[in-house]
């Protein structure tokens, strides 16, 4: 603990000059969100993206140096960040690795890759943590399960390399430290759980207009309706038993509603789909693992 540091108070990491492979979709979003936190100011940020428009809209837009391929400016970066798909991931790393600094941290959001194949193509004393991030990261609204490669005997450098992955992927939403085993898991509930989301939302605005309202009226009140919800649960602390009994009265037009849901097994569909999609993961998990030997490994599950 430093001299300046509180009891409880969490050690801020800093997360020193990042390089960003790929600015795409998610890689764009974290970037925003990084700079939108002040975590990096952009002339500390090295983004190596290919697609020219890409880079020229980061450059003008976010003021941060781009590369359209890895060079030897990637050496100044403490953290680097891997936001390829997961078709590149292994030509990216080839490509830049030679350039990495000797203790170089590397964040990978690659659905589907291991810490351990991570690891065996970087240097040797670089630190590897893995996240699964999911798609309301664009909108700053992201859930992110972060792991290491030790989990509970991590030494310093990955204890420092996870806390820099809770500032960044802090910067766009909530984020959770599991161990590597929970990831299926996690991809099954939140990195694929917008879509059964946007689906509930889409059949709720549905119900809206079948009982007489504007579609847009309706896709307006769905949204807010959930969101309402979520923010509730995550504000009051309380579970979402407590909340719905709460606004469930004796005879009234919830309980009406949710005895269709209980008839109709909504419930149960929304369990049996994360453990679909969460035992889909570990499906591609592992043939991407196998597929690692190959140039190229097939493209891995979760929220993208
Ligand atoms: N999107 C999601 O909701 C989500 C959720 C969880 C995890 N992820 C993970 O996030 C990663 C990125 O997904 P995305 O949706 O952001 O993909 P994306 O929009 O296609 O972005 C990837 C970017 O990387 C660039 N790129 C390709 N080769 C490169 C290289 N060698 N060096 C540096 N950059 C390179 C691509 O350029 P070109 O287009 O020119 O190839 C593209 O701009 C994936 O691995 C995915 O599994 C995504």
């Amino acid at each position: 603990m430093s001299a300046a540091q509180m009891p409880g108070e969490e050690r801020r990491v800093k997360v020193g000059t990042l390089g960003v492979l790929g600015a795409g979709a998610m890689g764009g979003a974290l970037l925003r969100g990084v700079l939108r936190a002040g975590l990096v100011p952009p002339q500390h940020v090295w983004v190596v993206e290919p697609d020219s428009s890409r880079r020229q809209q980061v450059q003008t837009e976010l003021g941060v140096s781009v590369l359209a391929k890895a060079g030897p400016e990637l050496g100044q970066c403490q953290t680097i960040l891997v936001a390829v798909k997961p078709q590149v991931w292994e030509e990216a790393l080839e490509q830049a690795r030679p350039f990495f600094a000797p203790k170089v941290r590397v964040l990978s959001i690659v659905a589907g890759v291991r810490t351990q194949q991570l690891a065996a193509r970087l240097p040797a004393g670089a630190t590897v943590v893995r996240a699964m991030p999911n798609m309301p990261a664009l909108v700053g609204a992201g859930a992110t399960a972060i792991c290491g490669t030790t989990g509970a005997e991590a030494g310093e450098a990955e204890t420092e390399a996870l806390a820099v992955a809770k500032e960044i992927f802090g910067a766009v939403g909530r984020v959770v430290q599991l161990s590597e085993s929970a990831l299926d898991a996690v991809t099954g509930l939140s990195g694929s759980g917008p879509a059964y989301v946007f689906l509930m939302i889409e059949a709720l605005a549905d119900g809206g207009v079948s009982a007489g309202l504007s579609r847009e009226v309706s896709e307006l009140l769905a949204a807010q309706t959930v969101l309402g919800a979520a923010q509730a649960v995550l504000e009051t602390k309380l579970s979402p038993a407590v909340l719905r009994t709460q606004v469930m009265s004796p005879a009234g037009t919830t309980a009406a509603g949710l005895r269709v849901l209980e008839q109709r097994a909504v419930r149960a569909a929304l369990i049996d789909a994360v453990l679909a999609a969460a035992e889909r993961s570990q499906q591609l998990g592992a043939a991407g693992h196998h597929a690692s030997v190959t140039p190229h490994p097939q493209p891995g599950p979760g929220g993208d």
